[in-house]
């Protein structure tokens, strides 16, 4: 089977969220270890230009882009000048998200509205701005959308972001099937399923500012705890590009934990259980 680098070395990434966390992780790794010319695309600037500059000074190829994916203008720009200046692209990441802690009902709508901006409709807006591209070029290429374990369990106080990610999983799947459909043979879809990894994404997430607010900040630190079990990005990544070149649809960081996880999804829908509580192993108090 092809390494990594045989498969996405010397072609052109784009990867958005690649300032920080897992994003950056997938540029570092994508630009070093396998050679790729790579785009970082990132709402922070600051952050970015860090990124890059890292990135640059180990001797990597990489540009930066700011760009917010919820602004499909913009992510449209960015495919089309990517296109046109590093011809045809070996690898998209649809990569950006953020996260929110509480209780749905405490859930403040511009927090709802700006996760759904971010981690659903960010994902369309990469889907729609680059598949025309990749249809017309006769080069393969890998496309890669950022699900997460959450994809394929329940879980209370995040119910936004799990929301979020069923769907970036439920288009992946559908997007796979209609390139088959339309008989690009040379696209390659996949899903992300990671489990944790380290980054800011719990430190950033949204939480509530009526109602519960101790059961947001508990599942807050709850997460906290599970950071500590974290994998690394660079590790992240390595696993991540290397399940892309073997042509894995579901690419799984932590094959123990995910691919359990997805078995316990399927076993409870099959046997049409309820979702089980989900929380004996955390402290969140029981709804006052
Ligand atoms: N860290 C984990 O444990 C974990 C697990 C499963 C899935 N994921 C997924 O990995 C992806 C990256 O998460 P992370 O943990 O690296 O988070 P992170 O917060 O470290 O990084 C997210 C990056 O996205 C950028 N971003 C946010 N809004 C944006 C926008 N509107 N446009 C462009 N960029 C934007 C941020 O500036 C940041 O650089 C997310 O989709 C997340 O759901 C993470």
């Amino acid at each position: 089977m092809a390494g990594s680098a045989e498969v996405f070395g010397g072609g052109t990434a784009v990867i958005t969220g690649a300032a920080a966390g897992v994003g950056a992780g997938l540029a570092r790794h994508a630009a070093l270890a396998l050679g790729m010319n790579v785009v970082l695309a990132d709402v922070d600037e600051t952050a970015l230009e860090r990124t890059c500059s890292d990135i640059t000074d180990d001797g990597g190829r990489a540009t930066p882009a700011v760009v917010d994916v919820r602004d499909a203008a913009a992510v449209q720009n960015l495919a089309d000048r990517v296109t046109k200046e590093s011809g045809p692209l070996r690898l998209l990441v649809n990569n950006a998200g953020v996260l929110q802690f509480g209780y749905l009902w405490d859930t403040p709508v511009v927090n709802w509205e700006r996760l759904v901006a971010i981690n659903i409709n960010g994902v369309f807006h990469g889907i729609r701005a680059f598949m025309p591209h990749l249809l017309t070029q006769s080069e393969p290429a890998w496309v890669l959308n950022m699900a997460s374990i959450g994809a394929v369990t329940a879980w209370p106080l995040q119910t936004p972001y799990i929301m979020s990610k069923h769907a970036v999983l439920s288009m992946t799947e559908c997007l796979h099937q209609e390139v088959a459909l339309a008989g690009a043979r040379h696209i390659h879809v996949s899903a992300v399923l990671p489990g944790a990894v380290t980054s800011r994404i719990f430190d950033d997430a949204g939480g509530v500012d009526s109602g519960d607010l101790t059961a947001a900040e508990q599942e807050r630190e709850a997460m906290f705890q599970v950071r500590e079990r974290a994998i690394s990005p660079q590790e992240a990544a390595e696993t991540i590009l290397q399940q892309a070149a073997d042509g894995e649809f579901y690419i799984v960081t932590q094959p123990g934990s995910v691919l359990a996880a997805m078995r316990a999804r399927a076993e409870q829908l099959a046997a049409r259980r309820s979702p089980a509580a989900a929380r004996s192993r955390f402290t969140a108090p029981r709804p006052k």
